[in-house]
């Protein structure tokens, strides 16, 4: 079954709160958007909008936000109401958007984790490619299409876990749970291989796809010692890449 963000919009924000996600997804994604002041960014998937805020913040403008989910964008929207930052956000399917080939930077946290199929994704990178300069770039993560089933269960110690009904095959369920203090709330992604996935990258016309290890911060290793951030980045449970769109001929 697909997730219904619109239910757990508060608790997959409070799951942003994991050490994880700070020192090893937002400080390998920042790293890899690199600077970002002055450029024109999409956010596509932008949940309540913690990557849409933080880009903002690093100086991007305009910045837009786009998520399928109501209940996120209305979560993004209050916290835009509480504390203005010029960000505009829209709910909508990312696949669907009519967007002017205008951004610098695409960014999109856990989109192409929701294609089922080939078909999904590369309507997906269609949109990102119609949405970008040429030569501008497409920073993502995504779950990692390398994890094998029987990683699946280290994340307890962070605070996630994953977990597969059957075969890991193009278009399979992997049930991510997050266990929070709060509760535990699960989201659905789909398996498609690396191959898949490059391969709709490329018919859609993205180029210098480059795979990126998981990264831990200085201030996280400080913190909690390498040891802790060790079975994390020796298998990583998601995948950061990034690409540009080609110049037209
Ligand atoms: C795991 S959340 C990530 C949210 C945000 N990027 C973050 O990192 O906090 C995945 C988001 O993808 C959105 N989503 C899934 N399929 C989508 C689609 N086709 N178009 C736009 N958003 C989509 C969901 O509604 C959900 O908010």
């Amino acid at each position: 079954m697909s997730t219904s963000y619109d239910q757990i919009a508060k608790e997959y924000q409070a799951s942003k709160l994991l050490p994880w996600r700070t020192h090893i997804e937002r400080y390998t994604l920042l790293k890899l958007t690199r600077g970002v002041a002055g450029m024109q960014v999409l956010d596509l998937a932008c949940g309540e909008g913690y990557y849409t805020r933080l880009l903002r913040r690093l100086g991007a403008g305009p910045v837009t936000g786009v998520d399928l989910s109501q209940g996120m964008i209305d979560l993004a929207r209050a916290q835009e109401l509480a504390d203005p930052l010029g960000v505009r956000y829209e709910a909508a399917d990312a696949r669907a958007i009519d967007s002017q080939p205008t951004n610098d930077l695409v960014f999109a946290a856990y989109l192409l984790n929701y294609a089922k199929d080939y078909d999904e994704l590369l309507a997906m990178c269609h949109a990102i490619v119609r949405s970008m300069k040429p030569g501008g770039r497409f920073v993502t993560v995504n779950n990692h299409p390398s994890d094998p089933p029987e990683n699946f269960e280290t994340g307890r110690k962070y605070g996630y876990s994953k977990k597969l009904d059957g075969p890991l095959v193009e278009g399979a369920p992997i049930h991510w749970r997050f266990h929070l203090p709060e509760g535990t709330i699960e989201v659905t992604n789909y398996y498609l291989t690396p191959a898949t996935m490059e391969r709709a990258m490329t018919a859609a016309g993205l180029r210098n796809i480059r795979w990126h290890p998981a990264e831990v911060s200085p201030e996280g290793v400080e913190q909690w010692g390498a040891a802790h951030w060790r079975p994390f980045l020796d298998q990583p449970p998601i995948a950061f890449l990034d690409c540009t769109k080609e110049w037209a001929p």
